[in-house]
């Protein structure tokens, strides 16, 4: 268990700024998502703590203490990477208990901690067999034992769980979650789902043109992100224009009083399940529905309004047919909004 603080990290590769005085921290035990759009530098995050990469800018501190003149070994930092990395020649004991060999532990503490693992991670009965004689998901979890015998004071999942289908991973996700509570390591978990990532942690970093532009609650994150930009990548979300003057906001839903002196044009947006589509209402944005798309959880239509096309999703319990009029009403609580020219928040 130990804290992590990056403090104004920046990695060029060749002329390219990947990271851009990239700062954050991670408490003791706690476990933090990394999202970002692909090429973000969400991996070289990863390896730039594990001491893979050591020429970046800034500085790295473990606990506190300046990771600058600690080789990779001591920095009790693992990687588990999406393709699992197993030692094909190595059974699944032989496998978890490598890290341990080398460090010389005794032969039976290594055969004991692998069999905890092994039982923590419900493996009973594969011990003796090899990598090509699992299946992914079970792959997987070995990779994460393997790097659990270690005890690393962090762990570095790097898309762990992409390669796994829909039930799978969330039965990995239920048990990463117990697994990383029970022993409580430090953990940053770069992921692409987002929902893995609502779910799963303690709080969200959203990695944008090389920063962390955002470090916060799941609920914050999805609920109130920092700027338009951040809340494009996450999630769906419908966008309308709006305008702020002497503190009230008008919205095609209707007038909101705000504490914010900025006086100009909005971009108000909201999530596809916040809004509600009627028929034969006075009240919100009118339009025409021009396609519709059945999800399994709900039904997604686009609405056609005077200024834009909207994606709005529809209870279930109404079928709507393309070429409805209909208006569309969000409680206003539930609107972001935030600035045409510089895209902050309001
Ligand atoms: N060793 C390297 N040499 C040159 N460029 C690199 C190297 N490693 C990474 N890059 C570049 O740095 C950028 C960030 O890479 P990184 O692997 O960290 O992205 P990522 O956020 O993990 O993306 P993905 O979601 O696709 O895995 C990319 O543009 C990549 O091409
Ligand atoms: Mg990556």
């Amino acid at each position: 268990m130990s804290s992590i603080k990056f403090i104004n990290v920046s990695k060029n590769f060749g002329n390219t700024k990947v990271l851009d005085r990239v700062s954050f921290d991670v408490s003791e035990g706690e476990l933090i998502s990394l999202v970002g759009p692909s090429g973000s530098g969400k991996t070289t995050i990863l390896r730039i703590i594990a001491g893979l990469i050591n020429d970046s800018e800034g500085s790295i501190l473990i606990d506190n203490v300046d990771t600058k003149s600690m080789k990779s070994s001591e920095r009790g930092a693992v990687i588990v990477y999406q393709d699992y990395a197993l030692f094909p020649h190595m059974t699944v004991e032989e496998n978890i208990s490598y890290g341990l060999k080398v460090r010389k532990v005794s032969k039976s503490i290594q055969k004991k901690k692998a069999m905890d693992l092994i039982s923590m991670l419900h493996m009973d009965g594969y011990e003796k067999r090899y990598p090509r004689e699992l299946s992914g998901g079970q792959k997987q979890r070995v990779a994460i034992a393997r790097a659990l015998a270690i005890e690393p004071k962090v762990l570095l999942l790097d898309e762990p769980f992409s390669s796994l289908d829909a039930n799978l991973r969330d039965s990995m996700k239920i048990l990463i979650k117990d697994l990383q509570r029970k022993l409580n390591i430090t953990t940053i978990m770069v992921t692409h789902d987002l929902e893995e990532a609502l779910t799963v942690s303690d709080r969200i970093a959203v990695l944008l043109e090389g920063q962390v532009k955002q470090l916060d609650s799941p609920q914050g994150i999805y609920e109130r992100p920092a700027n338009k930009m951040i809340a494009q990548f996450i999630g769906k979300s419908a966008k309308v224009d709006g305008f702020l003057e002497n503190g009230i906001l008008k919205t095609p839903f209707g007038e909101l009083k705000t504490s914010s002196d900025y006086f100009g044009p909005v971009d108000i947006m909201f999530r596809q399940e916040a809004a509600r589509i009627k028929k034969n209402d006075k009240k919100g944005l009118k339009g025409k529905i021009i396609d519709k798309t059945y999800t399994g959880k709900s039904m997604i239509y686009k609405i056609e309004t005077a200024s834009s096309a909207l994606d709005v999703e529809g209870n279930m319990s109404y079928d709507f047919q393309i070429g409805d009029s209909v208006s569309v009403d969000v409680d206003l609580k539930k609107l972001m909004v935030y600035r045409k020219d510089t895209g902050g928040i309001i």
